[in-house]
């Protein structure tokens, strides 16, 4: 690497959801700047009772890649919506590493509901037509606060500890577009999402005494990414490959976002590069937030 300021060798991140999608290239790019990762992702059994089977067994995989790079790797099960695992994957990348030098808090979820269904069908028209009983249960709605807002602040909160005691670190955060603008059968998401972006701001304010910078990316639609599977909600393969060839209109540069491009400003919010940006939303979004 030719600017230091990038350089990531004699780091450690963790970086949770890493299993696969914008997680698993945020995790090889980070490795890739010169980190030592540890992969953090909800366990197989957990995944299933979920029906998100096919994301089951790919930490493994994420991690052998992050060694061919050269870099050293941990696999860990945790899930962001348990205090006591977030607690014990920092406490498994401290022994193994030492220190904690950077968090990517990026395991969230999004189920695409309307609140209620009127005379049987979403108010508005869902992107991908579904056959839905309900609108969002309040179990779905908890789910997504739980993972996405509360998972954040369990996962801030245990690393921050230790960055604050070292008097460094790195935090960032993946919020959303719709945490920008809101967007309709997404109501649920879009709060969770606009609510990491402020938590982004209030924990930059509180722990930028201790050199912690805090900042979060809004991505726009990135694909591929696994998450564009996802066998629920009776979506097709052929309904779901077709939402995809739509996305290019609605974004100002004509295309959907790489999960790589994701990976790059990740390593620059985690570098040296950004020492003086804290409390900072970028979206990277191909402009999609603009319209
Ligand atoms: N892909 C996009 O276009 C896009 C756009 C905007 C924001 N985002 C955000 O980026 C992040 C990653 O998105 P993605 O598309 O890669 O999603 P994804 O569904 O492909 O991957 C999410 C990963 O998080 C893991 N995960 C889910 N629940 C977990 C839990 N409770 N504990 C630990 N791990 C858990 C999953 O197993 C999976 O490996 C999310 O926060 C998402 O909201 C993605």
């Amino acid at each position: 690497m030719t600017l230091k300021e990038f350089n990531l060798e004699g780091k450690t991140a963790i970086v949770t959801g890493a299993a696969r999608g914008l997680g698993r290239s945020i995790a090889l790019t980070l490795a890739e700047a010169g980190a030592d990762v540890v992969a953090a992702d909800i366990s197989p059994q957990v995944l299933l009772s979920r029906d998100l089977s096919d994301s089951t067994q790919k930490l493994d995989q994420t991690c052998d890649e992050i060694r061919q790079l050269g870099r050293k790797s941990l696999a860990v099960f945790a899930d962001v919506g348990q205090t006591e695992q977030v607690e014990e994957m920092v406490e498994a990348a401290v022994a193994e590493f030492g220190k904690v030098d950077i968090l990517v808090n990026n395991a969230g979820v999004d189920l695409p509901k309307p609140l209620l269904l009127v005379d049987g069908k979403p108010p508005v028209p869902m992107r991908v037509p579904v056959q839905l009983d309900s609108g969002l249960t309040e179990e779905e709605w908890d789910t997504m606060i739980n993972i996405n807002l509360n998972g954040f602040r369990r996962c801030a909160v245990a690393v921050g500890r230790h960055m604050i005691e070292r008097r460094s670190g790195k935090i960032i955060g993946l919020g959303s577009v719709v945490g920008l603008r809101a967007r309709a059968n997404a109501a649920a998401y879009a709060a969770s999402k606009a609510a990491v972006h402020r938590f982004t701001q209030a924990l930059a304010l509180e722990w930028g005494g201790f050199n912690i910078n805090v900042n979060t990316i809004a991505p726009g639609p990135i694909v591929p990414t696994d998450s564009w599977w996802v066998p629920r909600w009776n979506v097709s393969r052929e309904e779901n490959d077709a939402s995809i060839e739509r996305i290019p209109a609605r974004v100002p540069l004509g295309r959907a976002g790489d999960p790589r491009e994701i990976g790059l400003l990740a390593v620059f919010l985690a570098s040296d590069a950004s020492n003086f940006m804290t409390g900072q939303v970028i979206a990277l979004d191909g402009g999609s937030s603009l319209v």
